[in-house]
């Protein structure tokens, strides 16, 4: 079974994922942390992350970063990794990759923006995560605040609004809710009660298949 997962930056996705997959024995994969790794490699070779042909050349040696350094996790990595979403022929090198993992026995939950519409366009299953940019905002700032940053709640809305601006908006796989994707809204639900809402929708599907 494949399932699709996306939504925009902070709506809880991965760890709702994650949590979907352990429930249903499937793999999980972060399809975010790989525009990330391609955002990482290029900042650390100090390159820019809109240019497109030192992104190209960075999607190709991803393998060079692993994928569980925390500074996949910081915002720098995250508005770098915005940036190289947008180009196209970074998007079609990874790909394969994703495709490989979706279709591997036992199957997968994969979270992204373009799972439902371009990866796996043919998932049985569709959840569409969001939340109010107010509720994100205010959960990445607390998140940010634990590990220790300085950093103000009215910058991380100001750079979640303008990162659902560029992932919405680019041209090439924007972040859009498939057409069979069920909408899950966590605005007013916390983690325990979203994971309820998206095995009810899952249960429900595999029992209709
Ligand atoms: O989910 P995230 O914040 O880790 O994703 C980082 C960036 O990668 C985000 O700005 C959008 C982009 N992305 C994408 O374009 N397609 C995906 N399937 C996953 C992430």
């Amino acid at each position: 079974m494949i399932i699709a997962v996306d939504g925009p930056v902070a709506a809880g996705k991965g760890t709702l994922a994650r949590r979907i997959a352990d429930i249903y024995g499937l793999k999980y994969l972060d399809t975010g942390a790989l525009y990330r790794a391609v955002g990482l490699l290029l900042l650390k070779r100090g390159e820019d992350p809109a240019n497109e042909q030192k992104a190209v050349q960075a999607a190709a040696d991803v393998g060079e970063i692993d994928l569980t350094d925390p500074a996949l996790r910081n915002e720098e990595t995250g508005n770098a990794a915005s940036k190289v979403a947008a180009i196209q022929p970074v998007r079609d090198a990874l790909l394969e990759y994703q495709r490989n993992v979706a279709k591997a026995k036992p199957g997968a939950v994969l979270d992204g923006r373009d799972i439902g519409t371009v990866v796996c366009p043919d998932a049985p299953v569709k959840l569409f995560v969001t939340a109010s940019a107010e509720v994100r905002a205010q959960r990445r700032f607390e998140e940010l605040k634990a590990k220790g940053q300085n950093i103000t709640y009215e910058a991380v809305l100001s750079d979640l609004k303008e990162r659902d601006e560029r992932d919405m908006g680019r041209k090439n796989a924007p972040l859009t809710q498939a057409a069979d994707a069920h909408l899950l809204d966590t605005t007013k639900l916390d983690i325990e009660a979203a994971l309820k809402a998206a095995c009810q929708i899952i249960d429900a599907s595999k029992d209709a298949s």
